[in-house]
């Protein structure tokens, strides 16, 4: 095995030296002979950040602004310390043949965070520790020589949250995840994952929100103004168009500007203007023939001139590669001047050869000082608000406890009721056992795999959190079903773990064959069979058809056999979704009873799905997808991750804007499961919408009543849909563009809603023009509680066209296709 030595050295005592030792990743420590630093008073502020001469230099000088402090300091670094601010400090405690963290070696500060910035000791500047998300802090738990663990919370997984359409109980979920980045020692949190659901089959949907940008828009932004609440950042990530696992990083996604805007940006876009986040992460893919990392328009003209983001962007981890083993090939490098003039601040993880690169292009000026200085400054504009440049006294003790109460409610609000035939639903009865059949259920699947799985001290299954809440559960299966679980599972983790670490596709187990005896036996001594149906999946490669999106014959067979035998009894059969991401239900769902979709819900899943079954809480999840009929009615199913279909290089989005409801809505195509939808154990009647003027000027609110018109409490989703007039420019059916949800009502209580719409709302992307623009003509609004059930109605007028917002042409189409119209 070859090794790659990289030193650099800084103006003291000080050797930083990272090794490659064949792909074994080690970063020496830096050795601090500096620790007793003497003390300056001024004006009654203390300093002890003095320089070699004792005294204080001016960008340490907090009471100055900010902007005068990163000059200053900017102007004491040297070319050398430049380039290695401008690359992240590797992955400490990585080992590149395993892909998995490892306790050997030198671990960074967080061990089992992915990374963070180059600490330059000589001038007191401190690493900024970034680590992944966005389910919860992913973080080692266990550390060499050390007899604690460090454990966090599996939150619900992306998807899941969204589901719950409350944009306040994200907040608060920003807030306890926020809560243990910086407990733990951790600058940033390396999410929320916002792209969107552009085909079921993507192997990461589970962490994003939707196949909806305003959703994701909305959800993403509550998250970020939770976590950033702790003074702790986040990076909003990939931007952009980062919709399939498959050759991600070679992948040049094609794609026109109108669809790109009005679908793949729009929530980006949205979560910039509504919580700046502290970093974005550039996507690895490339859009119309240039790395995401290496687009100008995008990072720059859009996000920063358009938009107004502040902070910095990093790449993906080895983004600008077209695979993973370029970076560990000699001469191969990422065209860092064209990232770093893009506006992507920082080359993540960051690799000695691009910091040489760097140091080489300064040298014969292809870097120029404006562009570098740009980067540097926002870089440190990061750094000075970390909690580690303002020596946090991290605790390493979150607030475990109560995070697990959060966790426990968000999730059991995520979980949508698909179906729920004469009152399965909730379970009446605690006394008779309930007979459940099914992997998953004495297994429950809490996230997904990859850098979006997080280190839980425990998941709660499906059998204990019934238990919990005071069911009786069938020993007999209960007997059978664990030691084939177990044993399983422990196959598949090794499996995993030898194959790819932390990339390695999941599997699923099959079920266990159980003969028709038995489960005759079952439906007479339970009134009801619970039967569980588990997914997992993650980063690096996407779902399949087949025994996935499809369920697979044995699961099938269970369904089939269950049902047929306890419906013979006059029995109730519930199926509950432990699935990260959509699954086919159209050809089965007739045979059960209810169907309950937890999604992924984190570590108390088992606690919140026992808590929705039993009726403690009322399901109000609504979906944040279409669940098709069948795989081939979703638009983009024609080679849909791209060709060749083995390794993709090249994909086209060429269903443009129409993308889930988009697309099924407007051309008439039966979902199994619209977008939006989702029972209640109550009804709600929704009534009294009005407008607030008939003819819109700037903007206009919708209000409407919702009444419980049932016998439990609950709440309820109410969705603004608006159909914009299609003279000029061909648009979907309808769009949404406004939510709200009710507080919790008590039977009979009423909440009046309001839901705003701004002038932006209105307008489509015109490509040609540059421009969004709303066209004059009547509008109509539809207040729903699904896509599809629509509950009132109203028209407003816009008088005259409206150009709404300017553009700057970008994203020229490298290859001619056009897009799906009406
Ligand atoms: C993933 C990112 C993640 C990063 C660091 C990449 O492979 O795409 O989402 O944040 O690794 O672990």
């Amino acid at each position: 095995m070859k090794n790659i030595f990289f030193s650099k050295s800084t103006n003291i005592l000080l050797l930083s030296t990272v090794i490659f030792s064949g792909l074994s990743w080690n970063i020496k420590p830096e050795v601090d002979n500096n620790s007793d630093k003497p003390k300056i008073t001024i004006d009654g502020f203390t300093f002890s950040d003095l320089n070699q001469n004792g005294k204080l230099d001016k960008y340490e000088d907090y009471r100055l602004p900010m902007k005068d402090r990163i000059k200053d300091l900017i102007s004491k670094m040297t070319d050398d310390e430049k380039a290695n601010m401008l690359v992240g400090i590797g992955m400490p405690g990585f080992d590149l043949n395993t892909f998995k963290f490892t306790t050997e070696g030198f671990q960074g500060k967080v061990p089992g965070a992915a990374g963070g910035t180059f600490e330059l000791k000589r001038l007191g500047i401190p690493t900024v520790t970034v680590s992944d998300g966005p389910a919860g802090l992913r973080i080692n738990p266990k550390r060499n020589n050390d007899p604690n663990y460090y454990y966090a919370t599996a939150f619900p997984v992306g998807t899941a949250l969204a589901s719950t359409w409350n944009t306040e109980l994200i907040y608060s979920v920003g807030k306890a995840i926020g809560n243990e980045v910086k407990e733990y020692g951790v600058d940033v949190l390396l999410g929320p994952g916002m792209n969107i659901h552009r085909n079921p089959l993507c192997g990461r949907n589970f962490e994003y929100f939707s196949e909806d940008p305003l959703l994701s828009g909305k959800i993403s932004a509550a998250i970020v103004n939770g976590i950033q609440f702790n003074g702790v950042g986040t990076s909003v990530k990939h931007f952009a168009a980062n919709n399939q696992e498959r050759n991600r990083l070679g992948v040049n996604v094609h794609i026109s500007e109108r669809a790109l805007r009005e679908i793949y940006l729009r929530g980006f876009e949205i979560a910039v203007k509504e919580a700046q986040p502290w970093t974005i992460m550039s996507s690895y893919n490339s859009i119309n023939g240039t790395f995401a990392s290496e687009r100008y328009d995008l990072l720059t003209t859009v996000l920063r001139k358009e938009w107004g983001f502040k902070g910095i962007v990093m790449t993906d981890w080895f983004g600008g590669y077209k695979d993973l083993k370029a970076p560990f090939t000699p001469n191969i490098v990422s065209n860092v001047t064209a990232q770093l003039s893009a506006g992507n601040d920082l080359l993540m993880p960051g690799l000695p050869s691009q910091q040489q690169a760097i140091l080489d292009n300064i040298k014969s000026g292809k870097l120029t000082t404006a562009v570098i200085n740009n980067n540097l400054t926002r870089i440190l504009e990061l750094v000075f608000k970390s909690p580690s440049m303002n020596n946090y006294k991290y605790s390493d003790k979150p607030n475990l406890k109560a995070n697990a109460e959060v966790t426990r409610q968000v999730a059991a609000e995520g979980t949508i009721l698909l179906k729920n035939n004469s009152n399965t639903l909730p379970i009446k009865s605690t006394k008779i056992p309930l007979a459940i059949f099914g992997n998953t259920s004495y297994d429950f699947i809490s996230g997904g795999t990859g850098s979006g799985d997080v280190n839980e001290t425990y998941t709660v299954s499906l059998i204990d959190g019934l238990t919990n809440n005071g069911f009786v559960i069938d020993f007999e299966l209960e007997g059978l079903y664990k030691p084939y679980v177990i044993d399983q599972k422990a196959k598949e983790l090794e499996r995993r773990d030898k194959n790819g670490g932390i990339l390695a596709t999941a599997k699923r187990i099959v079920e266990l064959e159980l003969n028709k005896t038995l489960i005759e036996s079952k439906a007479n001594s339970s009134e009801i069979a619970l039967i569980t149906i588990g997914r997992n999946a993650g980063e690096g490669d996407d779902r399949k058809v087949d025994e996935d999106f499809n369920l697979a014959g044995d699961e099938i067979s269970l369904i089939n056999n269950v049902s047929e035998t306890f419906h013979a009894k006059g029995k109730k059969v519930i199926v509950v979704l432990n699935i990260g991401g959509v699954v086919e239900t159209a050809s089965w769902k007739d045979k059960v009873d209810a169907i309950l979709l937890p999604w992924q819900p984190g570590q108390e899943g088992g606690n919140s799905v026992a808590d929705v079954l039993s009726g403690k809480v009322t399901p109000s999840g609504k979906l944040t997808m279409t669940f098709p009929e069948n795989f081939l009615d979703t638009p983009s199913s024609k080679y849909w991750n791209g060709f060749p279909e083995e390794n993709p290089t090249n994909v086209t989005y060429d269903e443009g804007v129409y993308v889930g409801y988009r697309y099924f809505n407007t051309f008439k195509v039966k979902p199994s499961y619209e977008f939006g939808f989702g029972l209640s154990y109550t009804s709600f009647d929704v009534a009294n919408l009005k407008l607030s003027a008939t003819n819109f000027a700037e903007k206009m609110t919708a209000t409407v009543t919702v009444t419980n018109t049932g016998k439990t409490a609950g709440k309820e989703v109410v969705q603004l849909y608006l159909s914009a007039p299609s003279i000029n420019t061909d648009k979907p059916s309808s769009e949404l563009k406004s939510f709200a949800k009710t507080k919790l009502l008590q039977p009979g209580e009423s909440q009046t809603l309001t839901l705003a719409i701004n002038t932006k709302d209105l307008a489509s992307f015109i490509t040609d023009k540059n421009a969004w623009i709303a066209e004059a003509g009547s509008y109509k609004i539809t207040i729903g509680t699904s896509s599809l059930n629509s509950k009132q109605v109203a028209q407003f007028y816009l008088d005259k066209e409206l150009v709404v917002e300017k553009t700057n042409s970008s994203f020229a189409i490298d290859t001619k296709f056009s897009d799906l119209k009406n």
